[in-house]
């Protein structure tokens, strides 16, 4: 059963690997489904065309992060993306910003784990454990907002999307500022403001941001990123006054 389209997609290709050969875009044409995926559309591609085609899914459910990919332009989980939402025509390409491993896939580890290190992105806890103790109560409202940041899949596009991120690869992004919120408004955490302004009050946190929004408008998981922006420039703020 087909929707009637034949949809053309042009894929960009290159491997790392062989840079003798320079990249270029594959033209496949493929009939469309009914609830047709990117993902679904991709693997018809690699099964009725060329089983070389490179790109990465774990999931299929928007819950891994490893199927963002430049969508006529915009970046998005190819999972999540039906293509009964796209033109006839598609255009795929790798994320910009992460290293390429090969046409569409592209690996988001590298650039997240250096995030990670440079923001020390886990619990320092205030306390050593003592695993006799009762469990500390939280706030539900505190807990409600962790668990918001804690969505994040770390898919990329947020930081694919982002003009600053794109020219100065340290830049920490909405991903690398959403981590930064869930860990400071951990009351479990024992940092406080002056821990954090040397990594958030700097061209590189939050004053690089030119504040269009495109990681806001493009994250699949729709992470409040614009209100943790908000709330970490008041606070860097407060803390240089
Ligand atoms: S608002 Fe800031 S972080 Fe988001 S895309 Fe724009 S420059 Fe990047
Ligand atoms: S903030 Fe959103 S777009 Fe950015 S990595 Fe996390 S889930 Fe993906
Ligand atoms: S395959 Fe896991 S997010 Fe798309």
């Amino acid at each position: 059963m087909t929707n009637g389209r034949r949809l053309t997609f042009e894929v960009f290709r290159f491997n790392p690997e062989d840079p003798d050969t320079p990249p270029r875009l594959d033209t496949f044409e493929i009939d469309e489904q009914p609830y047709m995926s990117l993902y679904i559309a991709l693997n018809a591609i690699r099964e009725q065309h060329d089983p070389s085609l490179m790109f990465d899914f774990a999931c299929r459910s928007a819950i891994c992060g490893s199927c963002g990919m430049l969508v006529n332009g915009r970046p998005a989980l190819a999972c999540k993306t039906l293509t009964s939402s796209l033109p006839e025509t598609v255009r795929l390409a790798p994320l910009p910003v992460f290293k390429l491993v090969g046409d569409l896939s592209v690996d988001t580890g590298v650039w997240f784990r250096d995030m990670v290190e440079r923001t020390e992105g886990w619990i320092k806890a205030k306390e050593a454990f003592d695993p006799e103790a009762l469990e500390e109560r939280m706030d539900d409202d505190v807990a409600q907002e962790i668990y918001e940041s804690d969505r994040c899949i770390e898919c990329g596009c947020c930081i694919a999307a982002c003009g600053v991120a794109n020219i100065d690869d340290q830049f920490l992004g909405a991903a690398g500022l959403n981590r930064i919120s869930r860990f400071a408004l951990d009351p479990r955490d024992a940092r406080d403001d002056s821990d954090w302004f040397d990594i958030v009050a700097t061209e590189r946190g939050v004053f690089g941001c030119i504040g269009l929004m495109a990681c806001d408008d493009m994250c699949p998981k729709e992470l409040p990123l614009r209100e943790h922006y908000a709330w970490l420039r008041r606070r860097a703020l407060r803390n240089a006054g």
